[in-house]
């Protein structure tokens, strides 16, 4: 991943983190809208759950430069999530979950060059995770 792709993600978080709260409320109205039948797999109160996500993309965007050390991590969330009910598809739903609050999120920061970088990074993580899945079902 190119070091500007980085920055560029880097920077455009920090503008995200005081409207955290906000960016979880608009990212899970629109995935629940965009892919309705991943509403059951999440628990009624989504209070918990929204800390977790702003959180964990608060970690992997920081340790973007260094993702190798963080690889176990992430393979180990794609695996968890096999439990969860998430198959490879719902990964586009989050995905575009993503782009469309950090869109909103961001107003006029958020430019072409902005969302391929997000999109460079989340397709990265979700290759990630994906992979990792795969290989604890072939195993099982
Ligand atoms: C890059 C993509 C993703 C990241 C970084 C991510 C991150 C996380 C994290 C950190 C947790 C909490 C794990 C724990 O409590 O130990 C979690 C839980 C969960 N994730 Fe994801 N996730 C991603 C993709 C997805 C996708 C595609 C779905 C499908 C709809 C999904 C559905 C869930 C569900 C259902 C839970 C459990 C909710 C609960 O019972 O509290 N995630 N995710």
């Amino acid at each position: 991943m190119a070091p500007e792709t980085i920055e560029m993600v880097q920077e455009s978080f920090k503008k995200v983190v005081p409207i955290a709260g906000a960016a979880a409320d608009i990212f899970y109205l629109r995935l629940f809208e965009i892919a309705p039948e991943v509403r059951p797999m999440f628990p009624e109160n989504m209070v918990k759950q929204k800390g977790k996500l702003m959180q964990m993309l608060g970690t992997a965007v920081q340790n973007l430069h260094r993702l190798e050390e963080v690889l176990p991590a992430i393979q180990e969330l794609g695996a968890k999530h096999i439990d969860y009910g998430v198959k490879d598809t719902h990964y586009d739903a989050v995905g575009s979950a993503l782009l469309y609050t950090l869109e909103k999120g961001l107003g006029d920061d958020w430019t072409p060059e902005l969302k391929s970088s997000w999109t460079e990074v989340y397709t990265a993580l979700a290759t990630i995770m994906k992979g990792a899945a795969a290989a604890r079902q072939a195993a099982a």
